[in-house]
């Protein structure tokens, strides 16, 4: 491995190396553990995941093209046993991966399409880049004290690593660009970016504030940073190494394997993981309770705890809660959801439902008014409400100022919501009806050319079977439960296709 950074000085070395880079390269390609000015690398159309660049020391990371959606590359280091980034380059936008994109190092690790956009750029002016073992890339200047141009440390993507530190002028943002983590003076917040695009700042779903057991947090005293452990914990401190806060994971003060890992995923929570040697273990979630997720059942959902998840307006689609799958399945039609202000003439129609609040209530605002006919006639004509949720007995009025997402279901009658669903929500569900009653007319058609067709012998044979049928019924003795039970279950089974 060594070879490759060893400044060959006679051309009996050089034929040596060349011998040696060829033969090693038909067995195993070398990684190098730096990279120097005039390093140039294009994306190797055969590979399927990850294409390493530049290794760290141990080897258990690398600084690699990361193939996403199929043809699009992201510059990202991933740890070699997973496959799995720990961060990537926050370009804009992705390169292809093709012939045209090409990452060089001329000082500074540029990202270029056709040779000549810059699609992302470090600007510094380094002479080489190393990744160290945290890991953590770093440009470096200058031979025998080399000073530090640029880490990716400062530059978080998703993902948090052991000892980076988190300081309250960066953010972590989910892969979907959904969801962020961020400080506050004495918190660290979770926040969606629910509204539309181009509208102000994003709603805040979860609020950890330090408990400041040992050391109290100081106003002026600086801002507070977030580190994870190697002990097991995910603590915030403001001065010095006595921690304000933590909050402990599963394996807090066992040692577990490194490396030690957070991510924002993109349903919304903070999920913790160490590497056993052979996977990621789940290590600790800020949010444990799935239904508290910000929209784990997506635009106009309702989502019941220990049951799942199922829509606003009835159109059952109940399912077992698996967080990954909920995505696929929605209430609202998968597009862009409109912006009440700039409808001419607001068009929307509205929802009432008995029974439900907002997952994360007691970090909304609200006001008191006298009645729940109140609380909505302040929402029904305001345009930048979409609902409100108002509880009978505290008589708290909420209001959501951005497109419906998940709505708890709790049962107490006196919790009640009210919202506006945006008139492209309603095309899809006309369509849905369309498509029901044609499915409908169709069946009773055929059940009754079916019935036409058999009419003369069932006619024949009618008398003696309702006899049995009333007789077995008798027997049986059914009640209306059972009646009812199975005339919804059709509704359902009807509503579904
Ligand atoms: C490195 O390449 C980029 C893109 O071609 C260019 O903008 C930049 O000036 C170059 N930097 C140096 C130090 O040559
Ligand atoms: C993180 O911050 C602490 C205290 O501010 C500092 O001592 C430490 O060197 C920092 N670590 C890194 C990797 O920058
Ligand atoms: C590299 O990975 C192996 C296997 O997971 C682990 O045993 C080893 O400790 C790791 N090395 C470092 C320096 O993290
Ligand atoms: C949903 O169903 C419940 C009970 O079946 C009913 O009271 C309510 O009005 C329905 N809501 C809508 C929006 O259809
Ligand atoms: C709300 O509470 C008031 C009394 O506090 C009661 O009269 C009213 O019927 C309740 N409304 C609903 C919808 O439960
Ligand atoms: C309209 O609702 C927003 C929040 O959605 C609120 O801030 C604003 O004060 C309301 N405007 C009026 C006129 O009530």
């Amino acid at each position: 491995m060594k070879i490759i950074h060893i400044t060959v000085k006679s051309p009996f070395l050089l034929f040596i190396a060349a011998l040696l880079i060829t033969h090693l390269s038909k067995s195993t390609a070398i990684i190098p553990q730096q990279l120097v000015r005039g390093f140039t690398a294009n994306p190797n159309p055969t590979v399927t995941n990850f294409q390493p660049l530049l290794n760290d020391s141990t080897g258990n990371f690398s600084l690699s093209f990361l193939r996403v959606n199929q043809d699009q590359l992201a510059l990202a280091i991933v740890h070699v046993a997973s496959g799995e980034p720990l961060w990537q380059a926050n370009s804009a936008e992705l390169a292809q991966w093709g012939e045209h994109t090409q990452l060089v190092f001329n000082g500074s690790f540029v990202i270029s399409d056709h040779g000549s956009r810059v699609l992302w750029s470090t600007n510094t002016d380094g002479d080489r880049v190393v990744l160290t073992s945290a890991p953590n890339l770093q440009i470096l200047k200058g031979e025998k004290s080399p000073s530090l141009l640029w880490q990716s440390f400062d530059f978080p993507s998703n993902t948090l690593v052991e000892n980076q530190n988190f300081t309250s002028d960066m953010s972590l943002v989910s892969s979907n660009g959904v969801y962020t983590m961020r400080l506050g003076p004495d918190f660290i917040g979770l926040y969606a970016k629910f509204k539309h695009i181009g509208s102000d700042p994003s709603q805040i779903y979860y609020r950890h504030r330090a408990m400041q057991a040992k050391v109290n947090i100081v106003e002026g005293r600086g801002p507070i940073l977030v580190r994870i452990s190697s002990d097991g914990f995910l603590g915030m401190y403001q001065n010095g190494s006595t921690p304000a806060d933590i909050q402990s994971f599963n394996s807090y003060q066992r040692s577990a394997p490194a490396p030690r890992r957070v991510r924002i995923e993109d349903d919304g929570n903070l999920k913790g993981y160490y590497w056993s040697g052979s996977s990621w273990v789940l290590d600790y979630q800020a949010i444990s309770e799935t239904c508290e997720l910000p929209s784990l059942c997506g635009l106009y959902g309702l989502c019941r705890s220990g049951v799942g998840c199922s829509c606003l307006d009835n159109q059952t689609q109940t399912q077992t809660q698996t967080q990954n799958q909920t995505q696929s399945q929605q209430c609202y039609p998968n597009q862009e959801i409109g912006d009440l202000c700039s409808v001419k003439g607001n068009k929307f129609w509205e929802l009432r439902k008995t029974g439900v609040e907002l997952p994360y209530k007691e970090l909304m605002s609200y006001v008191e008014t006298a009645s729940y006919e109140q609380c909505e006639k302040s929402c029904h004509m305001n345009c930048t409400c979409w609902g409100i949720l108002y509880n009978n007995a505290s008589k708290f009025c909420y209001n959501v100022d951005y497109p419906i997402q998940t709505i708890l279901e709790v049962g107490h009658e006196s919790k009640m919501g009210y919202f506006k669903v945006w008139e492209g929500a309603k095309k899809k569900k006309d369509k849905r009806l369309w498509i029901g009653i044609g499915l409908l007319c169709g069946a009773m058609i055929l059940v009754g050319l079916v019935v036409g067709f058999g009419g003369y012998k069932l006619w024949k044979r009618k008398k003696r079977v309702n006899n049995r049928i009333l007789e077995e019924e008798h027997i049986n003795a059914p009640g209306p439960y059972k009646d009812l039970g199975s005339s919804s279950f059709g509704s359902i089974e009807l509503s579904n296709r």
